[in-house]
């Protein structure tokens, strides 16, 4: 019967409010989807002003190339209101504290430093209502290596999402061996209600996608460094010989170089002593270091990275 479904379904807990961290690349897509495909309230928080309004700018053009498909026999008019009306949804601030007071549920999607992401959710910690869920959005820290800095570690899960967020359909939720089942069924909804394709994954290095993604990108550009073809041949390699959308030194600077380097470095320092990766996959590329110390982050920067911005 109808009662007996829903006294067997999987407890969950309401989501209404939703607060990200992070401006950024991915953290403007998280919050962008949010309000327009889950209808939820949606506050973007992050350290400057300046980073709120880029995020914003992320947002607004993404909508506009949504609206342009979507609403492709409607007016300019039609259309600009429908961008506006979603980034207008998305709430801004600076101030943490305020930013988590009413949250059901904190997607952090800030810098990949484990130092950092703990301290703020150490911050949150007491700031947040009791009941309220908090995830990560990390691409390669061990999600309760993060979560180890507040008292909620059966309210804290992983929800990796993927750039561009608004194109990608899948988010990958991660459940640590403390996560609990209502934690757990509750981020799978939320991507759902994102119209996103949920999949579950264990607290393990890189996840599904990175685990697979990472050691590939990281050896297409040792390959360049090595000297054994061009980053525009690499490209049209992997493009035309296996199928992919974007070729592997493309796609480097789409991720972000920074962001690329974090992550070696990051399963560098805690992840080949475990036996976990093995220490030629994160061997460190001289040239991603190079051009990461000169700014050139990839498609995020005004100065490019192994591309033109
Ligand atoms: N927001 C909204 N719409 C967008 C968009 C965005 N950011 N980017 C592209 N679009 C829209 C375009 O308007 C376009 O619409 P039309 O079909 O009406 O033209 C459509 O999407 C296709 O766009 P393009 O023709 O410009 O580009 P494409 O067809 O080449 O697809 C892509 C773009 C989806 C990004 C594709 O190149 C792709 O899948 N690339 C690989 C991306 C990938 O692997 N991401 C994962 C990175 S790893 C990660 O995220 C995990 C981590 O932790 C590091
Ligand atoms: P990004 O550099 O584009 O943005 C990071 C943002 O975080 C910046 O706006 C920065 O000002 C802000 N920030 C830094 N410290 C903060 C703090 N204490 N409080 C609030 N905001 C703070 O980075 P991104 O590419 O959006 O990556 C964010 C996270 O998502 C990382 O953990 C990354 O590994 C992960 N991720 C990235 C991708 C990708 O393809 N770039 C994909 C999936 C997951």
């Amino acid at each position: 019967s109808l009662r007996a479904f829903s006294t067997s379904a999987l407890r969950q807990k309401e989501v209404e409010n939703v607060t990200v961290f992070g401006g950024g690349l991915m953290g403007s897509g998280i919050a962008q989807v949010l309000a327009h495909e889950g209808n939820y309230n949606v506050t973007l928080a992050d350290v400057t002003e300046d980073a709120l309004v880029k995020g914003k700018s992320i947002m607004q053009k993404s909508l506009t190339r949504i609206a342009k498909k979507k609403m492709a026999d409607q007016s300019a008019e039609a259309q600009e209101q429908f961008v506006k009306s979603i980034v207008d949804k998305v709430q801004t601030t600076t101030d943490a504290a305020q930013a988590v007071k009413s949250s059901d549920l904190v997607i952090e999607a800030i810098i990949e430093n484990i130092k950092i992401k703990q301290d703020l959710f150490k911050f949150l910690d007491s700031k947040a209502p009791d009941s309220c869920i908090f995830t990560t959005n990390t691409s390669s820290l061990s999600v309760k290596d993060v979560a180890q800095s507040s008292n909620r570690p059966d309210r804290f899960g992983g929800f990796h999402a993927f750039n561009p967020v608004p194109q990608m359909k899948l988010v990958e939720i991660i459940k640590t061996d403390q996560t609990s089942e209502e934690t757990f069924e509750t981020l799978m909804n939320v991507a759902r209600k994102m119209k996103k394709q949920p999949v579950a994954c264990t607290d393990a290095p890189g996840f599904i996608v990175n685990r697979l993604l990472v050691p590939y990108l990281l050896e297409a550009i040792r390959l360049v460094e090595r000297g054994e073809a061009t980053a525009e041949d690499v490209d049209i390699a992997m493009k035309l010989g296996a199928g992919h959308p974007m070729g592997p030194i493309q796609l480097a600077d789409f991720v972000g170089l920074d962001t690329l380097s974090h992550i070696s470095k990051g399963w560098r320092e805690s992840r080949v002593s475990t036996g976990e990766i093995s220490a030629d996959i994160v061997q460190e590329s001289k040239l991603l270091e190079d051009l990461v110390a000169q700014g050139r982050t990839g498609k995020k920067s005004d100065k490019g990275g192994f591309y033109p911005a």
